[in-house]
């Protein structure tokens, strides 16, 4: 990895130098409601702005003269070895981004050789994203009824998958005004102002959205249930998402008694649900408020970290929501986390360019990590503590 560190610009996105980019480019790509859905949050977006002030906040403490000449971006997560510290979370609709933007960055994962985790919202069947990544995880947002929870998870593990993510933080859609505002409906209803759009976004008109309808139809969900769900654009899509809010321990627990594969509870924020999660045998604590996405003004998943990985045992801790840079990676890893994970760059990024894009994006990411390694005067991951950082304005140490 050292010597890569200075090749950033790529002849394909010379413009693109960090994931930020990204968005910013995405925004000229992706019709106002597709963009709007994707980059938005839920009510004021006081919970997005904090997940990236949480970061602003904490300062890191480099150390000098200490040879970082071999340094190791690798990192280790439920028996396996990643060479680098982060992975793709799950996204709904994201063939709404990229033409099957699923496999886009299902297969940049792959290659890269991060883990991948595939939606039960997606659009693509998890069976053919299994087969472009081996070895992906999938996240379920589990239906109400115990019958239909058993036949997915039939399905899932039929399909090979060996790490299951349960989403908690979702009893319930968040208030996303935004979306309306944004003119995005579920079910996509094929508005005036979203034909409009598309027509002044010819690039995701011809590529991604004509392209789909040409190749596949109209797009289903394909993954929330053993069976096939209904298409976006159908009124009973509502009725599909509808019966979560009656999610309990209960569930985790019978859950954990099906399912022989990992399990993953994500959307933890509490350190008392991270007990309740280590005790009922979940292998692995995933910290997220879902990118600002759900409860508004919800705690930050990095200022939640501390107390959750004191609650989580021996139990790896997972983060994401706001992470953008290298620099934040390894903030999040110091206060204990073993792994994380980012959602929106990786979207906007399948929406820009492809599964190349997407590729480009994890380039940025491990090169920015390998650099700061080497600036934070560490070798191995392993060697980050909360040694290495502060929180801005307390006293420095000693
Ligand atoms: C999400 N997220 C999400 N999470 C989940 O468990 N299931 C899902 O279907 C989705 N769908 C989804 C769609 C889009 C467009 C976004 C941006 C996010 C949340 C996601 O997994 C992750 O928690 C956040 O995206 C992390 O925050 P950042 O990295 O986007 O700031």
């Amino acid at each position: 990895m050292a010597s890569s560190v200075y090749r950033t610009a790529n002849r394909d996105f010379p413009g693109i130098l960090c994931l930020d980019d990204f968005e910013r480019a995405a925004r000229r790509v992706l019709p106002r409601p597709i963009f709007g859905y994707v980059a938005g949050a839920a009510e004021d977006s006081l919970a997005f702005a904090g997940n990236r002030r949480a970061y602003a906040e904490v300062e890191l403490v480099p150390r000098v003269l200490r040879d970082v000449s071999r340094r190791d971006t690798g990192a280790r997560l439920l028996g396996r070895e990643y060479p680098a510290p982060f992975g793709i979370a799950p996204m709904g609709l994201l063939a709404l981004s990229a033409f099957r933007g699923d496999l886009a960055c299902a297969r940049a994962a792959q290659a890269a050789g991060i883990p991948f985790v595939i939606a039960s919202s997606s659009l693509v069947r998890l069976e053919d994203q299994v087969k472009a990544a081996p070895g992906s995880w999938f996240q379920a947002y589990l239906p109400g009824e115990p019958n239909r929870i058993r036949a997915l998870l039939e399905r899932v593990a039929a399909a090979g998958v060996e790490t299951l993510v349960v989403t908690a933080d979702m009893p319930v859609a968040g208030n996303r005004e935004n979306l309306v505002r944004a003119g995005f409906n579920t079910p996509l209803r094929p508005t005036l102002r979203l034909a409009i759009d598309g027509l002044a976004r010819p690039r995701w008109l011809f590529g991604t959205f004509l392209r789909t309808l040409l190749s596949s139809g109209v797009p289903h969900f394909e993954n929330s249930f053993a069976e096939r769900g209904a298409p976006i654009l159908s009124p009973t899509v509502q009725r599909d998402f509808e019966g979560r809010d009656g999610l309990n321990w209960d569930h985790v627990a019978s859950l954990r008694e099906q399912w022989r594969g990992q399990l993953v509870i994500k959307g933890i924020l509490d350190p008392a649900d991270a007990a309740r999660a280590r005790e009922l045998g979940a292998d692995a604590i995933w910290v997220s408020n879902h990118g600002g996405r759900q409860l508004d003004g919800s705690i930050a998943p990095l200022r939640a970290l501390p107390s959750v990985v004191e609650q989580a045992g021996h139990l790896p801790v997972l983060i994401d929501s706001g992470i953008r840079r290298g620099t934040d990676a390894l903030k999040a890893l110091a206060l204990g986390a073993s792994f994380v994970f980012l959602g929106r760059p990786f979207n906007f990024a399948a929406a820009v360019g492809g599964e190349r894009g997407v590729a480009h994006a994890i380039r940025l990411l491990r090169e920015e990590i390998d650099r700061d390694m080497a600036l934070l005067g560490i070798e191995d991951l392993a060697e980050l503590s909360p040694n290495h950082i502060r929180q801005a304005n307390s006293p420095a140490a000693g």
